[in-house]
């Protein structure tokens, strides 16, 4: 799938969206194997200056996703998180989504650190993450998910691995992402 994919900001003008997306998200029956104890964060949007939100659009078509940059120690730290809705899963999306949210967190932001986490019990999620990412470690049997344990990955990149990644990549993929 080659559309062009953009993160756009949620204002107070797209929150209705945001939130209609976030509900179809959250209220599948498999959203605790995805997100463990976060299936229970409230599904209205909050009035919350720490985290800037996204709708992910694709050019000419509906939405496909929501993604979130949470800014922690005086906005230095970030971490990411993004879900699409589940037809648009499997499709390479959510790599591009990744891309591009590091580039939003390092580049508009400013971080110095980018962090996020998966689920042993969410492939797509670990695998896309260690696409961009560096696997920092392994918290074993860290999430009771349906009465299993698993281990949660945490992935982490430094301003400076960011900056590294820039200059090896090619120019054709940075216009998507
Ligand atoms: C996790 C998520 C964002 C990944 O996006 P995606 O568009 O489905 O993933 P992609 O198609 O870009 O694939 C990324 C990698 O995962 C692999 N993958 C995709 N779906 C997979 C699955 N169901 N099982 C195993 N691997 C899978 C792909 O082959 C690809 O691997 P590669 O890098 O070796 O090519 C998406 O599946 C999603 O929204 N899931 C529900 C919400 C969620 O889990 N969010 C993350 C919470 S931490």
């Amino acid at each position: 799938m080659k559309d062009r994919l953009t993160l756009e900001l949620v204002t107070p003008f797209n929150l209705a969206e945001y939130t209609k997306l976030q509900h179809m998200i959250m209220s599948q029956p498999d959203r605790y194997r995805s997100f463990g104890a976060w299936s229970t964060f409230a599904v209205e949007a909050k009035d919350d200056w720490n985290t800037v939100r996204f709708l992910v659009t694709r050019e000419g078509a509906a939405n496909v996703g929501i993604a979130w940059i949470v800014r922690i120690h005086q906005d230095d730290k970030a971490e990411l998180g993004l879900a699409l809705i589940p037809e648009y899963r499997g499709k390479g999306l959510g790599k591009i989504v990744g891309r591009l949210l590091l580039r939003q967190s390092f580049d508009s932001l400013g971080c110095q650190k980018v962090e996020s986490f998966a689920l042993g019990c969410n492939p797509a999620s670990a695998k896309m993450q260690k696409g961009g990412m560096r696997l920092e470690g392994t918290q074993v049997r860290s999430v009771k998910v349906s009465g299993v344990f698993y281990d949660r990955f945490w992935f982490g990149l430094t301003r400076e691995e960011w900056i590294a990644q820039i200059a090896n990549r090619p120019a054709k993929l940075d216009a998507v992402g």
